[in-house]
């Protein structure tokens, strides 16, 4: 396995490969990541993953700092993939001088977690860019746990004409049903325990939906007030149209909800698709 840390380094090592296939992470790699690296392995024989904490997708008083970072056991899980390459730049790499050219994006990223994380989205997008211009892939995977980050980044292929498929993977949870995220690791063993109720009020959601409800307001409230009562402070849990990723109005027929809710310090997403 190539573990390389330079933009010249990883073009000339891919110099040549017909069908790559790129998992962009941030590391601390759990088997959410790895799924999204099955999936590639079966869609192309060249895998790429990155692994880069990215500081511009991230507000001054979030976590970057703490941020898990497991270089050498993400290398270890990748190599026992057979993956063949890995980049791993340092910040000097990807920024050697201030990233002061920036993506201006659509209004989608201003709501949801782009209400509550300022800026997130520009970080996003202005570093998958970057990624896609140094490896250059055919394809890229990125889960559906960051459901508007898929969004947003489907966009962006679509409107910035960028010559590369975007291929969902599917959230992997606990069998409690725990979306599986690095930021996990900072609950405790109660707050662990108590996470599973963001997934069941999702299906909760869904369930009265299916069964013919259509106010999707009441819903929303309902859910916010029971999670409410256990605990939790809740950013949003809204319920919204899949494609355009608007709010959703009836009779709007495949939706989402997406949430993202704080158990103590701990802030969680999660989505499911109705
Ligand atoms: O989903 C993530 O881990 C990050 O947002 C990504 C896509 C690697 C960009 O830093």
């Amino acid at each position: 396995m190539n573990i390389l840390s330079d933009v010249a380094a990883v073009r000339e090592s891919l110099r040549g490969e017909k069908n790559i296939a790129f998992v962009p992470t941030m590391g601390n790699l759990h088997e959410g990541h790895l799924a999204l690296i099955k999936q590639a392995k079966q869609l192309s024989d060249c895998v790429v993953v990155s692994i880069f904490v990215n500081r511009l997708q991230f507000l001054p008083h979030e976590d970057f700092d703490r941020y898990p970072r497991t270089l050498e056991e993400d290398c270890r899980a990748l190599s026992a993939l057979n993956v063949k390459t890995v980049f791993t730049p340092d910040e000097k790499i990807l920024f050697p001088t201030p990233q002061e050219f920036l993506l201006a994006l659509p209004p989608v990223a201003d709501i949801l977690e782009g209400k509550f994380r300022l800026g997130f989205f520009r970080g996003v997008a202005t570093i998958v860019l970057k990624l896609f211009n140094i490896i250059q892939p055919d394809l890229a995977i990125f889960g559906k746990k960051d459901y508007q980050q898929l969004h947003i980044v489907r966009e962006m292929v679509r409107q910035l004409n960028l010559p590369v498929s975007i291929v969902s993977g599917e959230t992997v949870r606990t069998p409690g049903g725990l979306a599986l995220s690095s930021r996990n690791q900072y609950l405790n063993d109660t707050q662990r325990a108590e996470a599973c109720r963001l997934y069941q009020t999702l299906q909760q959601i869904r369930q009265e939906i299916v069964s013919g409800c259509q106010d999707f307001q009441t819903l929303q409230e309902n859910a916010i007030h029971n999670l409410a009562q256990h605990g939790w402070k809740v950013d949003y849990i809204s319920i919204h149209e899949r494609r355009s990723l608007l709010p959703a109005r009836p009779p709007d027929q495949d939706l989402v909800t997406l949430a993202a809710a704080w158990l103590g310090n701990t802030r969680l997403i999660d989505n499911l698709e109705i």
